[in-house]
């Protein structure tokens, strides 16, 4: 493609965009377990309506953009009361919870570099089931990263083999409020206490739970403490674009006091240009998201939040008892919130998700790892309430037809190939993989298991090697 030479007619490119998006997965029919938070049209219409308002103001410079800074403090101000953190927390509104979390471990490597400065190797301990956003602020920020394997039974962080993990390198320490996956609250309260007896600094990952978890302790479940209350949290990331129903764009990091969350800034004097001061990763970047979360945060209200959290408690104990009550499937872990993963012993997982896709239901896997067999998760939302009976129904059938599926063959291929060039040569042409898969001109076959059996038979460390492949040439013109 290149840049036509002549400016194109307005419908003639929606058209075209209508065309492109014929494939994507349509999250309106509330089929979708994942992706998308649609808290319904309403709700969505007033956010891109804000969002647009402020699209084009940059967040660049707060003191060209004063009304920016005042929306960004009242946001952080909301969602610090939500957390139970005092006046003396501060932080700031990121682009997800991806930025979030590397910004919390820079600002802890940088805090360590100035006040532990023999600390040459810094690490930092994480439970298996830390979102991979941990694992990357690892990569970029040359912090090793030491898992430490969950209980596979109840899949929460092991507090005393975390504790044998410490070493007088280790700068940061993080559990999740819930994992993503199994969706189970780490013991926050004993692992961010270890921290503060070490003088390590503790990351509570609530990017899914944080704005949800208040709402479900309201509801009367026994939700264990994970945030301010805590005396040995040090930083909180809590996601908005999430169960707050803000739109994409949105997170906040939070630290107990301006002292920490200095660290996480970036300022830059030495050169031909402008001062750069970026409290986050980005330096130019839209006002829309900001402004939609303060504003869908106060258009949604409380109450409505609190509602919104019953249905969605309701409608996963719903799926959750109908999964149990297939015999041939399994739930991982006693899940809290809203997020839950299940298995089986006796039927290809991979096949049950692309059975449930042909019915209309998008399902994500997890590959196995480290123990744990590979499962299907469940993010469970609003626009899944009032489709769990359909749900189930399509899930016994899934399973059924499944049960019929040959398993294995493409992974007894791939295997010949590998054996005949060897690891290093397999990578090199993951093209021949993608072509023995169906995969052609980035669109994926209607059968997915193949492909994620394969992938699933890997190493995790093969796995990564081969999916950069691949997507390095998806994400070629
Ligand atoms: C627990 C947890 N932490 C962090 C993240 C990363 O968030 P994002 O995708 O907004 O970068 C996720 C995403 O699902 C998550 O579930």
């Amino acid at each position: 493609m290149q840049i036509p030479s002549a400016g194109m007619d307005r419908d003639a490119i929606f058209d075209q965009l209508t065309e492109y998006k014929k494939d994507d997965v349509d999250w309106t029919s509330g089929r979708v377990f994942g992706y998308v938070f649609d808290p319904g049209a309403d709700i969505l219409a007033f956010g891109k309506e804000v969002y647009n308002r402020f699209l084009t103001e940059n967040a660049l410079d707060f003191t060209v953009y004063p009304s920016l800074l005042r929306l960004e403090n009242d946001l952080v101000a909301m969602i610090r009361r939500h957390l139970r953190g005092n006046d003396q927390v501060a932080g700031n509104f990121t682009s997800g919870g991806t930025e979030s979390i590397l910004l919390a471990v820079k600002a802890a490597r940088d805090y360590f570099r100035e006040h532990k400065p023999e600390i040459e190797n810094p690490e930092m301990i994480l439970p298996s089931t830390a979102h991979a956003a941990f694992h990357k602020a690892a990569h970029y920020f040359g912090v090793k990263a030491v898992t430490v394997p969950v209980d596979p039974k109840t899949f929460r962080a092991d507090v005393e083999e975390t504790r044998r993990c410490i070493t007088a390198e280790t700068i940061f320490m993080a559990g999740s409020a819930p994992s993503y996956t199994q969706g189970v609250i780490d013991p926050i309260a004993e692992l961010s206490a270890l921290a503060e007896e070490r003088g390590i600094w503790f990351h509570t990952d609530a990017c899914m739970g944080g704005f949800l978890l208040p709402y479900f302790r309201r509801l009367g479940r026994d939700v264990p403490d994970f945030d301010f209350v805590l005396p040995g949290v040090s930083s909180l990331s809590v996601d908005l674009h999430k169960y707050a129903y803000t739109p994409k764009g949105a997170s906040v990091v939070l630290y107990r006091n301006p002292e920490l969350r200095k660290y996480q800034m970036f300022a830059f004097s030495r050169w031909l240009g402008y001062t750069m001061i970026n409290p986050t990763v980005q330096s130019t970047k839209s006002g829309g998201p900001l402004a939609a979360a303060w504003a869908v945060l106060r258009y949604v209200g409380d109450e409505n939040y609190l509602s919104f959290a019953q249905k969605k408690m309701a409608a996963t104990q719903r799926i959750r008892q109908g999964i149990e009550a297939a015999g041939d499937l399994y739930i991982l872990g006693d899940p809290e919130m809203t997020l839950l993963s299940f298995s089986s012993d006796n039927v290809n997982i991979f096949h049950i998700i692309d059975e449930m896709r042909i019915r209309g239901w998008y399902i994500q896997p997890s590959f196995s790892f480290q123990g744990t067999c590979a499962n299907i998760h469940l993010s469970i939302n609003l626009s899944n309430a009032g489709r769990e009976d359909a749900f189930v129904a399509d899930l016994n059938k899934s399973v059924e037809a499944a049960k019929k599926l040959p398993s294995g063959t493409l992974v007894k291929e791939v295997q010949k190939m590998m054996d005949a060039s060897g690891r290093q040569a397999f990578l090199e042409n993951a093209g021949d993989l993608l072509a023995l898969a169906g995969v052609a001109g980035g669109a994926m076959p209607e059968r997915m298991a193949p492909i994620n059996e394969v992938l699933d038979a890997m190493d995790p460390e093969m796995r990564e090697k081969m999916l950069l492949e691949v997507t390095n040439r998806f994400f070629h013109p």
